[in-house]
């Protein structure tokens, strides 16, 4: 598996915003869309391009156009408040959504709720998760998406356990990983350490 760890300034800083327990829902929702947008920065970093000329006001040129088709699908709940950048950056995103609960006694994953589009076969798969805690909902995931045969699947999250890294890796050696941040270790309740509690309800208020 890669594991990119994104260290520009720019995204540290944002993070340590979504770090700061005083950081109200409505200001984490900002930060937390410009963090994406820069994670999406090295997320998109191998995309293929079309080439094509354009007209300048001045003469003919090569214009680049993304030429792979990426399918974005965000995990519920906390994975949604992810998504608006993505939309906002991405031609011709199409978008999936899953739903996962996990059993307290036996931290086994399972789905509540699928809903993707019908063609993934050969594209490009960006899940959206923004805490890599244990893994095991990153794992169900990419298992459920890899029955469609995508050509690729990456994750975009925030932060990062190393708990969550090393269960991922020994699933799916070929799975990207981009995040802000690579934390200490997870807690006895599983959040991550020192973490940003919990994101959905700090995206939501909840
Ligand atoms: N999910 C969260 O939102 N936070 C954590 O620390 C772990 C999982």
């Amino acid at each position: 598996m890669t594991f990119q760890l994104v260290e520009h300034p720019l995204v540290q800083h944002y993070l340590t915003r979504l770090r700061d327990r005083d950081t109200p829902p409505d200001q984490f929702r900002e930060f937390s869309d410009r963090i994406i947008t820069l994670l999406l920065y090295e997320a998109t970093r191998d995309l293929r391009s079309r080439i094509f000329p354009i007209q300048t006001p001045l003469e003919e040129t090569d214009g680049h156009t993304i030429a792979d088709r990426v399918v974005a699908v965000p995990i519920l709940r906390a994975g949604l408040g992810l998504l608006g950048p993505v939309l906002e950056l991405l031609p011709e995103v199409t978008v999936g959504y899953i739903g996962l609960e996990r059993d307290e006694r036996t931290a086994v994953a399972s789905r509540y709720y699928v809903k993707l589009p019908p063609d993934i076969r050969g594209k490009t798969v960006m899940i959206l998760d923004p805490m890599l805690a244990t893994g095991g909902t990153a794992r169900k995931a990419v298992e459920i998406l890899k029955e469609y045969q995508p050509a690729s699947v990456r994750l975009v999250c925030v932060v990062a356990a190393p708990e969550g890294i090393a269960a991922l890796e020994e699933a799916y050696p070929d799975v990207m990983v981009f995040a802000a941040a690579r934390d200490r270790q997870l807690n006895g309740q599983k959040y991550i350490m020192p973490g940003l509690g919990d994101y959905g309800d700090r995206l939501f208020g909840t």
